[in-house]
């Protein structure tokens, strides 16, 4: 039995800055376990904290290479996206020329019938599927000019997604996967990441592992994941798809804090309506476009 999460939200002082790369310093798993990770699950951020509420935007350091991306641009800017796929000889066209815009700290839900498209979408998006036609923009990074080790570097510093999968690593404890990513990134702050354990309300079970959890309990942690490395926009994949609806509610209002809090963006799927009027914005996908 989980208790909902705790949702009150008050400003830390030292652990609002990130941590420096110290307390990467212990952390000895392998490459490869972790580059699997970051394709499979949440991906960390690099570069700079996004501007926390009363920070001025502009104090913001940009994340991109790019001088010609201000951080006033959007986080996500796709331009007539088109994906098929092959089934034994016949193509399925799922996106057909879907375009959307999502801003800094701004929260867009995503909804439509089971099949349309919407996981397809957000793994374009996240440079996890490649694209036939049109153009994605990734905190100012142009999806279709990177090779695929850079999409990969994007992934881990500006990307964070939660899939319906949560694919959580099973020989890690609850607290093990929720600093995982951050870890790689030298980002774990062992405060956050205890503060979210806590406001998702799986802070009782971190010293567990992923198989003794509920679903709804592994997609909190693998929520918690996501957002120990403050990334520049969370990407979710029905997050409370396997949650009771309390705690669906809990979790999105926590999410939405917590993006709030600490200034990204979030891109979220849902079936569910109620929770994707929680958002600042709600998009359909249907027929391969957005409506
Ligand atoms: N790798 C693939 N090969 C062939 N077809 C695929 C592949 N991945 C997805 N599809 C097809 O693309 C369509 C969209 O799938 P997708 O998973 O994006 O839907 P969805 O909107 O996320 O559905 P749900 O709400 O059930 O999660 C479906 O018809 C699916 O069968
Ligand atoms: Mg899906």
């Amino acid at each position: 039995m989980h208790r909902p999460a705790t949702l009150s939200l008050k400003r830390r002082s030292s652990t609002d800055r990130l941590p420096g790369p110290r307390y990467a310093a212990g952390f000895g798993r392998s490459v490869a376990l972790a580059r699997d990770a970051c394709h499979a699950s949440t991906c960390a951020m690099k570069s700079a904290l996004p501007p926390s509420p009363g920070d001025s935007q502009g104090t913001a350091p940009a994340s991109s290479a790019d001088p010609s991306v201000r951080d006033a641009d959007p986080v996500v800017r796709a331009q007539g996206l088109v994906k098929s796929f092959d089934d034994a000889g016949r193509v399925i066209r799922v996106l057909n020329g879907a375009s959307i815009m999502v801003g800094p700290g701004e929260r867009v839900a995503i909804t439509g019938e089971s099949g349309c498209g919407k996981s397809t979408f957000l793994h374009v998006v996240a440079g996890l599927e490649p694209f036939d036609d049109g153009e994605v923009i990734v905190a100012g990074q142009r999806l279709a000019a990177l090779s695929e080790d850079e999409r990969t570097r994007l992934r881990r510093s500006d990307v964070a997604v939660v899939f319906q999968q949560f694919n959580l690593i099973p020989s890690l404890t609850v607290r093990d996967n929720v600093a995982f990513q951050a870890r790689i990134a030298g980002r774990w702050d062992p405060a956050w990441g205890e503060d979210l354990m806590r406001r998702l309300g799986v802070d009782e079970l971190a010293s567990r592992y992923p198989e003794k959890l509920s679903g709804g309990q592994q997609q909190r942690v693998a929520i918690a994941r996501a957002l120990a490395v403050r990334p520049k926009i969370l990407m979710a994949d029905e997050p409370t798809g396997n949650l009771d609806e309390a705690t669906s509610e809990a979790v999105v209002k926590a999410m939405n804090e917590l993006v709030r809090f600490t200034g990204a963006a979030l891109l979220m799927v849902t079936h569910s309506n109620a929770l994707a009027a929680r958002l600042d914005r709600r998009l359909r996908l249907s027929g391969g476009v957005f409506g």
